[in-house]
């Protein structure tokens, strides 16, 4: 039977320390990240439905199904390969390209104006979850979804970059100080050339 598989991090586990250090990565990927996984690949194990199909169309039969559990370790695993490519290490992030900048500004007024909102919405999630900037029908916005929740596979809707604000992404480093490490992770750690790849 084909699995679902973990998809490899695209840098070396403490590519993005001292924001993020490798303990950090070390469990977050290596227990968290790998958990969905094992887990999603259990609850899949001998269910037509699912098995042997892939992560977007479990996610989306799930969601449509109302398997929670499912759809949970599913949107997990899409969220985390998700976050680790939205990040870059230090300087190696990129800018954004002409043309997203320009639906930047034109969304929020500056790239300044948007990684604001972006924090805002990360540091505002209450409890466990994600910050997101979309490609939302022709604009660009900023939302955040609590627990597993995904925008992936809502119409019109193409996620550009995400921050985890689940505990697990920063409490070995950070601590409570969750308006910190996504301060440090939006000046210093988004990879601005994936969003760019994304909104093309
Ligand atoms: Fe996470």
């Amino acid at each position: 039977m084909k699995e679902i598989t973990l998809a490899p991090l695209p840098y070396a586990d403490d590519a993005l320390a001292p924001v993020i250090s490798a303990k950090t990565v070390s469990f977050h990927y290596g227990k968290h990240h790998a958990g969905y996984v094992k887990t999603l690949n259990g609850l899949i194990a001998g269910i037509e439905t699912y098995e042997g199909r892939s992560l977007e169309s479990i996610i989306c039969s799930s969601h449509d199904l109302n398997d929670t559990a499912i759809y949970n370790n599913a949107a997990q695993i899409w969220n985390h390969d998700f976050y680790w490519r939205s990040l870059a290490p230090a300087g190696k992030g990129g800018e954004p390209s002409a043309e997203l900048l320009a639906a930047i500004n034109a969304s929020f007024g500056s790239l300044d104006a948007c990684k604001t909102a972006l924090a805002d919405a990360a540091v505002k999630r209450f409890g466990s979850g994600w910050a997101w900037l979309l490609k939302k029908g022709g604009k660009l916005v900023v939302e955040s979804t609590p627990n597993a929740d995904t925008p992936f596979g809502k119409p019109g809707v193409t996620p550009l970059l995400v921050i985890d604000v689940w505990e697990h992404a920063y409490y070995l480093d950070w601590q409570n100080a969750r308006a910190a490490y996504v301060k440090a992770v939006v000046d210093g750690h988004l990879n601005w050339s994936f969003a760019s790849s994304r909104f093309a």
